[in-house]
C-alpha cells in the first residue's frame, strides 16, 4: 500500500471513525458555489483521478445550500432521505446512497447514522448550470463537519478542507475544486508543492490582485441540462486520438496560465482561457461518437464578443463548460460597459433573455445558525 496517497492514509485511520456517542438529532449546513474552470478537466482514470491538472475560479451567486440532519440509526439499515427544493428527489437520493456506500471506507460512521438532507440551489433550476460541483462540495463539507463534531479529527484548516475536497472529488471531479480560495488547482503541478491529483488546493497567493475582482457573466444560450454529458465525455477521452496531445497541452497551458495569473498578464490569460474552452468542445466534436453541446447561438455570442473586443479594445475572456452557455470573465472596472453590451447586443441569443450576473468568491462557507 502506498502510504503517500491520502486515500490510503484516510483508510488506515478510518477505524477511529466508527464508534461515537450521539444523543438526539443534530443539524449542519453548508453553502458551496459552482466553479468555472479556466484549465479544463476532461478525461479521467481510476477512481475519479484527473488525466491532467485543472484550475478554476469559485463563483459567488451560483451555489448550493445543503442542510444535513443526522441521528444514530435505528436497528435497520441506515436511511437517507433527500429533498431538493423541498421535494423528495428519488434519483438524486439514489446517487447519494451510492456515494455514501463508496465513501464509507473513509467515513465508517456513515453506516451508523440516518440522514435527512435538504438541498437547494440559488441559481434557477433551468439555468443550464451544472450543479454537481456545488452539490457534492456542499455535501462533502457537511460530512467533514459531522466527522469533526463526532470525533474532533479534522481540526485545522488544511486537514478539514483537504478531506472535504477529497470526498467531493469522489462525487464529481470538478466538485473537488469548490473549496475555500478564489483560484483553486486540482491535479499535480511541480511548481505548486502542495498540489495533488487526490484533492484540490487554493492558489490565491499565486494570483495577482487584478484577477481577484473578476466577474463572470453567464449567458444562458440553452437551459436544458444534460446531466450525463460530462461523464460520457470523460469516457470518450479514453479512446480519443488526440488524448495524449491534449493532456500535454493542458499542462503547458497551465504553466502559461499560472504565469499570467501571477504577473497580471491579462492578454496571456485571455489567450489560454479561450484556447481551453475551444479545445474542450473541439475534443467533444472529434470524439467517436461525436458529442456536440454547443448551439448556433453559442458561436453567435462568441463572434459578437470578439467583434466588441476588437472595437472597444477591452480585456475580457470567454469560456464554456460542458454545455452551450457562454461565461464571460471580465474585470470589475469594465462592468458598466459589459452589462450595457450584454443587455443590448447579447440577450437576443439567450434563452428568454436569461443571463446570470456572477462574480468570483472565496468559496464554500458553513452556515452557522
Ligand atoms: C467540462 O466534474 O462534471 O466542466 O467527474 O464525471 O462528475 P465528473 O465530471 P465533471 O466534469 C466537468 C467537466 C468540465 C470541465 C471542468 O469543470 O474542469
Amino acid at each position: 500500500m502506498n502510504d503517500k496517497l491520502i486515500s490510503n492514509q484516510y483508510k488506515q485511520k478510518a477505524y477511529n471513525l466508527a464508534n461515537f456517542d450521539l444523543k438526539g438529532s443534530q443539524s449542519i449546513s453548508w453553502e458551496s458555489p459552482s466553479n468555472i474552470a479556466l484549465i479544463k478537466y476532461w478525461g479521467k482514470y481510476g477512481d475519479q483521478l484527473p488525466q491532467n491538472p485543472s484550475l478554476s475560479f469559485n463563483l459567488k451567486n451560483s451555489k448550493t445550500i445543503t442542510n444535513i440532519i443526522y441521528q444514530k440509526k435505528g436497528d435497520d439499515e441506515s436511511s437517507i432521505q433527500y429533498f431538493f427544493e423541498d421535494e423528495r428527489n428519488k434519483p438524486f437520493e439514489k446517487r447519494i446512497k451510492n456515494y455514501f456506500e463508496k465513501i464509507a471506507v473513509y467515513l465508517p460512521f456513515l453506516k451508523k447514522l440516518d440522514f435527512t438532507i435538504y438541498s437547494k440551489n440559488t441559481f434557477p433550476h433551468s439555468a443550464g448550470i451544472a450543479s454537481s460541483a456545488s452539490s457534492f462540495s456542499a455535501l462533502a463539507h457537511g460530512l467533514c463537519s459531522i466527522e469533526q463534531e463526532l470525533f474532533h479529527t479534522l481540526s485545522g484548516h488544511d486537514k478539514f478542507y483537504r478531506k472535504a475536497s477529497f470526498l467531493a472529488r469522489l462525487g464529481s471531479g470538478s466538485a473537488s475544486r469548490s473549496v475555500p480560495g478564489k483560484a483553486v488547482l486540482w491535479g499535480i503541478n511541480e511548481g505548486i508543492t502542495e498540489s495533488s491529483d487526490e484533492y484540490a488546493v487554493p492558489i490565491d497567493e499565486q494570483v495577482h490582485h487584478l484577477f481577484k475582482t473578476y466577474r463572470d457573466a453567464v449567458l444562458i444560450v440553452d437551459s436544458e441540462q444534460k446531466t450525463s454529458s460530462s461523464s460520457i465525455g470523460h469516457t470518450l477521452m479514453e479512446n480519443h486520438p488526440f488524448a495524449k496531445a491534449r493532456y500535454l497541452q493542458a499542462n503547458v497551458n497551465l504553466e502559461k496560465l499560472l504565469l499570467a495569473l501571477k504577473s497580471g498578464g491579462v492578454k496571456l490569460f485571455m489567450e489560454i482561457v479561450e484556447n481551453e474552452a475551444l479545445t474542450l468542445h473541439a475534443l467533444m466534436l472529434s470524439s467517436n461518437p461525436s458529442l456536440s453541446l454547443i448551439k448556433p447561438n453559442t458561436l453567435a455570442v462568441i463572434e459578437k464578443l470578439m467583434e466588441f473586443r476588437q472595437k472597444q479594445r477591452l480585456n475580457f475572456a470567454f469560456t464554456l463548460d460542458a454545455g452551450p452557455n457562454v461565461h464571460v470573465l471580465y474585470p470589475e472596472k469594465i462592468k458598466a460597459k459589459m452589462i450595457d453590451f450584454i443587455e443590448n447586443e447579447l440577450l437576443q441569443f439567450c434563452e428568454n433573455g436569461k443571463w446570470i450576473d456572477d462574480e468570483i468568491s472565496n468559496g464554500p462557507k458553513q452556515i452557522l445558525s
